[in-house]
């Protein structure tokens, strides 16, 4: 895909959303009450990619508002970053029934969204938020805690690895290396001004 002008990329998501919407190419369209496109500003420096909707986003439409999304909204604001500031996507747009993993041929069917999502807005920064992200950008399968001292691009993009927030309600102790891979972001954003 050639460079999308800033201009144009609110309607080239806007359509790519239409298409996720009708989508039925895998069986996670069988369950879901919407499919969960993604959200934020269409030139944001930054983009953040989770692993795919709960309830709460099947319900609502929106990436991150259950309470994984609260945790993170607190810890984005904390940093001095609000959800108009950045965009928010998942890898598979659709939810998975009883919040079981993706699967990897759903991820496989379901990828070209994000691909297409991250070529258009051609963020500064792609922040990988769990592993399901690393895994469908990156091909890595390690552990998440192992990724976070690694450096990494995406298509000339640097990567930041990060915990998913979830296993931050799990394990609050954990939140602090989620702030610090937010501090990471924050640098590293400052010195691609
Ligand atoms: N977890 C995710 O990975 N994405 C969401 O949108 C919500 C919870």
């Amino acid at each position: 895909m050639p460079l999308v002008a800033s201009e144009d990329r609110l309607k080239l998501l806007q359509e790519l959303q239409a298409k996720a919407a009708s989508c039925q190419r895998c069986e996670l369209h069988l369950t879901r009450k919407q499919a969960v496109f993604g959200v934020g500003n269409p030139n944001a420096p930054v983009v953040f990619v989770g692993e795919g909707p709960g309830a709460e986003e099947d319900r609502i439409g929106e990436p991150f508002v259950g309470d994984s999304g609260k945790l993170f909204d607190k810890m984005l604001y904390s940093v001095g970053y609000s959800r108009e500031d950045i965009y928010i996507a998942n890898v598979v747009k659709c939810r998975p029934p009883g919040n079981r993993n993706p699967l990897p041929e759903e991820i496989a069917l379901c990828q070209n969204f994000l691909i297409d999502q991250l070529q258009t807005i051609r963020p500064k920064v792609i922040f990988c938020l769990g592993k399901f992200a690393l895994l469908c950008l990156l091909g890595y399968d390690g552990a998440v805690g192992k990724a976070r001292s690694k450096s990494f691009t995406w298509r000339t993009i640097p990567v930041i690895a990060s915990f998913h927030p979830a296993y931050y309600l799990r394990t609050p102790i954990k939140k602090s290396s989620g702030w610090q891979d937010l501090l990471k972001l924050q640098k590293l954003l400052k010195t691609l001004e």
